[in-house]
């Protein structure tokens, strides 16, 4: 089969490529190359196949419909996935009336999500946080600063966005500190901003990863949350909840904001939603959707038949298989497991994670104040996972984290397997 497959180089190298392995399908956690190898995805396709890959009950229900329908456009037609879907996620938060607009990317929810709270405020100006990935297009490329590569050769940028400081604990600049007792001066930096860039009464809302993602896998400190959302409210400003990684069990709830009992304006969703077919959307206060007035937005494909479907069975899945309790657990396991490796390797400065979201920070012992990152030891520990059949990504700013995401099936002898896989790695590594 390979022989008659065209050249790699047919891909252009815009897409930078991690493995050079081509696979052929998948099962679980494992995915399976075209020459029989079994890796272990703990890539999850950067956290999309929370329900693991091919999950019998979704593909059947994406076959299923896809011999019925395979496009029912949203302005034109109704139809039943869509309706069911429609319903069932207006229902994940607690609180509302809830109601939800589905898309297609995890960029396009966020654009939608601004779009949304400039129209519902009236204001023009959007914060985001540093070290917050939110996508490679417009908008949510310009509220992106988790590294340079994702909007620097981009500009003019899309204006009325401003960054403020994330409470990065590790990184603190008066010293890594546990965030049980966090000393960050992340509200300081917020307050500045308001006093010698813009007005909040000019902010239409501030966007934040309940945990942050791409820029390192940031759990935040506990307050920090409830705390930003008693802020945003004190000035008028809607809180967007990005949970395009975080979402669907990913961290032990079925949504982040969850574990603080936060409650944002418009929450972000996309990746675990639909098993990996192509599909997103936004939740948000009825009254504030409301507020959108008709076809100001929308899509050709947003909401796409099949690709409900699918979100319909990985939900039913998430439920009866028990998935957000089995991320916690499994969550736990790692954490603990990995923190263990951290007492053996000095090369690990930090270990954090919630649910089954986990990472390792590397830095140089002894070098500078003991924080200094050290990226070429995560690539080295990467890629002697990778030859042990353990397929994990990297993350950070500095690319010196290196971050877990498996399939929220994963079981319990998986996760020792690849506990014993990253033991031997950090040795081969030299951590
Ligand atoms: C938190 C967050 N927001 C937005 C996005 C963008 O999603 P997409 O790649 O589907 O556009 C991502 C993708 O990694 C993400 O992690």
């Amino acid at each position: 089969m390979t022989a008659t497959l065209p050249d790699r180089s047919v891909v252009p190298p815009v897409w930078g490529r991690i493995f050079n392995i081509a696979v052929d399908h998948g099962e679980g956690s494992w995915l399976v190359t075209t020459d029989g190898e079994r890796y272990l995805d703990y890539t999850s396709g950067i956290g999309v196949t929370n329900t693991g890959h091919a999950h019998p009950r979704v593909v059947k229900a994406v076959q299923d419909q896809a011999a019925k329908l395979l496009h029912g456009q949203q302005n034109i037609v109704y139809h039943e996935p869509g309706l069911r879907l429609y319903e069932r996620v207006a229902t994940l938060l607690p609180g509302g009336p809830w109601s939800a607009f589905l898309s297609n990317s995890g960029a396009e929810a966020v654009e939608a999500a601004v779009k949304l709270a400039r129209v519902a405020t009236g204001r023009p100006v959007i914060i985001g946080f540093r070290y917050s990935f939110h996508g490679r297009i417009g908008n949510a490329m310009a509220l992106t600063a988790a590294k340079d590569v994702y909007r620097a050769a981009f500009e003019p940028l899309p204006g009325s966005i401003y960054h403020t400081a994330y409470p990065y604990c590790y990184r603190a600049s008066g010293g890594a500190h546990d965030p049980a007792a966090c000393t960050c001066d992340w509200e300081e930096q917020l307050d500045l901003l308001f006093h010698q860039m813009i007005y909040p009464e000019k902010v239409a809302a501030i966007i934040v990863e309940p945990v942050m993602g791409e820029g390192g896998y940031l759990v935040p400190p506990p307050d920090f949350l409830p705390r930003l959302r008693e802020l945003t409210r004190k000035h008028g400003i809607l809180l967007i909840a990005d949970e395009v990684q975080t979402g669907f069990g990913r961290t032990g709830e079925i949504f982040a904001v969850r574990h603080w009992d936060v409650e944002p304006d418009i929450l972000v969703m996309a990746k675990g939603i639909a098993s990996g077919l192509p599909l997103s959307g936004i939740i948000a206060r009825r009254e504030i959707m409301d507020k959108w007035p008709v076809s100001s937005h929308g899509g050709t494909y947003g909401g796409n038949v099949v690709s409900c479907a699918a979100a319909n069975a990985t939900l039913d899945v998430i439920e009866s298989e028990d998935l957000v309790a089995n991320a916690r657990a499994r969550g736990d396991q790692f954490l603990a497991g990995l923190r263990a490796l951290a007492a053996k390797h000095p090369a690990i400065g930090d270990v954090r994670g919630l649910g089954l979201m986990v990472a390792l920070e590397f830095v140089k012992p002894g070098e500078g104040d003991g924080r200094v990152p050290d990226s070429a030891l995560t690539k080295r520990v990467q890629a002697a996972c990778f030859n042990r059949k353990l397929m994990l990504l990297t993350a950070g700013t500095n690319v010196n984290v290196v971050r877990i995401i498996p399939p929220l099936v994963t079981t319990e002898a998986e996760v020792d397997q690849a506990l014993a896989i990253i033991g031997e790695a950090l040795v081969e590594a030299g951590a």
